[in-house]
């Protein structure tokens, strides 16, 4: 059956397109491995080039009858995948499939496969927005109520996935699609995570332990609008927003150094442009950027945003802003544009947190597991 399925997914990838990579020419920042463009291609829109071909109604179809021909999969709780057990051709009982690490790594080497073949999108990776979809996923969580969060993958459903905060996060969500087809066994909300985690190591970031346990839930749980921060405000509502996911001051300084990585788009947020220089490789320069650049309001009809007052082209919002201007958050932007290992450190272990949250897992914290990156150091 994995013959099949295999057989199936690779006809559902499109072809590879065709390299076209500018790199980047600043030698004061990190060179990303898939080069920014220099020669940007404007605002990425709604309709995002998507890897999938438009056979794939067809081809799940046709996956899911494989799967169905040899053994059909179901959820026990809908926490973890099993197939059912079924007597091979030979006599043989084969038992339930109980996905291992060696599982868990193949999806993410498929994921850090199709990353490196589709360097189309938007700065020459889907990296970005596939965290920004791990970490939306996730943010919505409540802890006084224990709703939201990263179990259940409910940004599937128009309510969630509608709210003005996701916009754009389809892309994200479709990249991944063929990747669930490959490895029908996997939650959704095991895959975006897994998926975000990813995307963290094979833009050159820290190792992120991750572990598996997510069931994907119906329309009933998804959560309602307004859970996720607004970047157009200041301290005392990013203490609002994360203090009711569980962070404290440090761990939202080191959670916003994700803005490392991608851009903001005018179609999406509202906001325009991309926080460093090398928006495909996660580096402390975020930090160094706030403490070491002048900022000034930009001058344009679109939302309140800083633009850098040399270049111009690169942007931090008031959020962002908030982190040096707040006498408590202040000291860790310092530490972490000091020292990168500091930052490496505690953006994996806010990471991993991040992406359990809301999760009731079975299986405790030694279940974690860390990839090993396809890309070297
Ligand atoms: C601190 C509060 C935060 C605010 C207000 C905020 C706001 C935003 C906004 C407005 C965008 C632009 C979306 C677009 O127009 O495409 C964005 C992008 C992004 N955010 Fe955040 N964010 C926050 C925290 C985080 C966290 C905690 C993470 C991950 C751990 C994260 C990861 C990203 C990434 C990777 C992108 C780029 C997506 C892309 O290039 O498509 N953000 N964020």
């Amino acid at each position: 059956m994995a013959t099949a399925a295999r057989a199936l997914t690779r006809l559902a990838r499109l072809t590879p397109s065709p390299p076209s990579i500018t790199p980047a020419t600043t030698r004061r920042f990190a060179l990303p491995r898939q080069a920014f463009r220099q020669s940007r291609r404007g605002y990425a829109n709604g309709a995002a080039p998507s890897p999938r071909s438009g056979r794939t109604g067809l081809i799940a179809g046709l996956a899911l009858a494989a799967a169905g021909g040899a053994g059909y999969y179901f959820y026990t709780n809908g926490t973890f995948p099993v197939e059912a057990g079924k007597v091979t051709s030979d006599g043989r009982q084969s038992g339930p499939f109980v996905p291992t690490k060696d599982d868990y790594q193949q999806v993410y080497n498929h994921i850090a496969k199709l990353l490196e073949e589709h360097d189309e999108y938007d700065d020459g990776s889907y990296g970005p927005v596939l965290v920004r979809l791990g970490w939306h996923a996730s943010g919505t969580y409540d802890a006084a109520t224990g709703t939201g969060g990263s179990n259940g993958a409910t940004m599937r459903f128009a309510p969630e996935g509608d709210h003005g905060a996701n916009a754009g996060l389809k892309a994200a969500r479709d990249f991944l699609e063929p990747v669930k087809q490959h490895f029908p066994w996997i939650t959704y909300s095991d895959l975006w995570t897994l998926a975000a985690v990813a995307a963290i190591q094979e833009m050159q970031g820290p190792i992120v332990p991750w572990r598996p346990g997510r069931a994907d839930r119906d329309v009933g749980f998804c959560t309602p609008d307004g859970r996720l921060p607004d970047g157009s405000k200041g301290q005392d509502h990013l203490r609002a927003i994360f203090g009711r996911m569980g962070f404290d001051d440090r761990e939202i300084v080191a959670l916003s150094g994700a803005h490392a990585l991608g851009r903001c788009h005018t179609d999406r947020s509202g906001f325009s442009g991309p926080w460093t220089f090398s928006p495909t490789v996660v580096t402390n320069d975020y930090y160094k950027l706030l403490l070491e650049e002048k900022w000034g309001w930009k001058k344009w009809d679109g939302p309140k945003q800083f633009e850098d007052v040399k270049t111009k082209t690169l942007m931090m919002l008031p959020t962002d802003m908030a982190l040096t201007n707040d006498k408590k958050f202040r000291p860790h932007v310092e530490r972490y544009a000091k020292d990168n290992d500091a930052f490496f450190g505690e953006f994996s272990a806010v990471l991993t947190k991040l992406f359990e949250l809301g999760v009731p897992f079975q299986s405790g914290e030694d279940a974690r597991m860390s990839f090993k990156p396809t890309v070297s150091e």
